[in-house]
C-alpha cells in the first residue's frame, strides 16, 4: 500500500507547491510510482512545478467521475513514474464529494508507492480535503514568526482530524537572513512545535526551473534540488545528515 502524504502549511506562498514538485521528482528518481495530486481548487499551479504545463488536463474530478482511470494521468516528461492529476479550476472544494474522493486515493495506494497531495493556502474545506485521507503531513514553513505561527495552527488542526506523523520542512532557508534574526533552525522547530524532515535553501534555480519548464530534479543536483531529495530519502526511511547551507547558496 502506497503512502499518503499531504503538504500543508496555511499560509500562502510558503513553497508547498515547489517543495511538493521538488520532492515528488526526487521520489520517483529513487524508483518510486508517485502520484501528484492537485488540491488547489480553483488556483492550481503544481503541474508548472512538474514541468507538466502543457500536459496536465486530467483532474482528479475527471477520475473521480469515473471517465478516466488514473493510467490516464499524463507522466512527466523524463520521469514515466510521476504521474498527476491536476485541480478543477472551476468546482469549489466544498461540492467535492468525499466518498468518490476517498474511493480514488484508495485506488491510487493500491497502484502507487506515494500520492502527494498539495494542498491550498488557508485551512478551509481545500485543505481538509487535502489532509483528509493522508497517512503523513509534511508542513512547510519559512523563518518568518507569520508563518511558523500558520504552520503551527495548520498543523494543530490537521492533528485534530488525522492521527498521523508530521514533519516540518524550513524552506527558503538564507544563511544570512538567520544571521539577522539571531535565529537557528531549532528555534524554528520550537516555534512550530514539530520535528525536522529537512530544510530546503533558498535557491533562484526553483523559479528557473519551473521557467524552463522543468521538474527541479532534473534542473539541478545542488541546492533545492538536494535537499529535496534528501526529503525524499528521509521519507523513505533512510538517515540523511542535514545539509550544510553554504552562503554562495543564498547568493552571498
Ligand atoms: N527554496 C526556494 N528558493 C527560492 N524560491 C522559492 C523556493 N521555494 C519556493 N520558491 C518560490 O516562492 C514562490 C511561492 O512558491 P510556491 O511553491 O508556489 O508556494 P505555495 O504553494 O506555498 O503557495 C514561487 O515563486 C517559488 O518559485
Ligand atoms: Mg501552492
Amino acid at each position: 500500500m502506497g503512502q499518503v502524504l499531504a503538504v500543508i502549511s496555511g499560509k500562502g506562498g510558503t513553497g508547498k507547491t515547489s517543495v511538493c514538485a521538488g520532492v515528488a521528482g526526487c521520489l520517483c528518481m529513487e524508483g518510486a510510482r508517485v502520484l501528484c495530486i492537485d488540491a488547489d481548487l480553483g488556483l492550481r499551479n503544481l503541474d508548472i512545478s512538474l514541468g507538466m504545463a502543457s500536459e496536465a488536463g486530467l483532474t482528479f474530478l475527471d477520475v473521480m467521475r469515473g471517465g478516466y482511470t488514473l493510467d490516464r494521468a499524463p507522466r512527466a516528461a523524463g520521469l514515466p513514474g510521476l504521474q498527476l492529476l491536476t485541480a478543477p479550476v472551476s468546482v469549489k472544494a466544498d461540492e467535492i464529494d468525499r466518498g468518490a474522493f476517498e474511493a480514488l486515493i484508495h485506488d491510487a495506494k493500491e497502484r502507487y508507492d506515494w500520492v502527494l497531495i498539495d494542498a491550498p493556502a488557508g485551512v478551509g474545506a481545500g485543505f481538509e480535503l487535502a489532509i483528509r485521507f493522508a497517512d503523513e503531513l509534511m508542513v512547510v514553513c519559512l523563518a518568518d514568526p507569520a508563518s511558523q505561527r500558520d504552520a503551527a495552527r495548520a498543523a494543530e488542526l490537521a492533528l485534530s482530524r488525522r492521527d498521523v506523523p508530521a514533519r516540518l520542512v524550513v524552506n527558503r532557508v538564507s544563511p544570512r537572513l538567520f544571521q539577522k534574526m539571531n535565529a537557528t533552525i531549532d528555534d524554528i522547530m520550537d516555534g512550530v512545535g514539530l520535528p525536522l524532515l529537512g530544510i530546503v535553501p533558498d535557491d533562484a534555480d526553483v523559479t528557473l526551473a519551473a521557467v524552463e519548464g522543468k521538474p527541479l530534479c532534473q534542473y539541478t543536483f545542488h541546492g533545492a534540488g538536494l535537499a529535496c531529495l534528501h526529503i525524499a530519502q528521509r521519507l523513505q526511511g533512510k538517515r540523511v545528515k542535514l545539509m550544510k547551507i553554504r552562503r554562495t547558496l543564498a547568493g552571498m
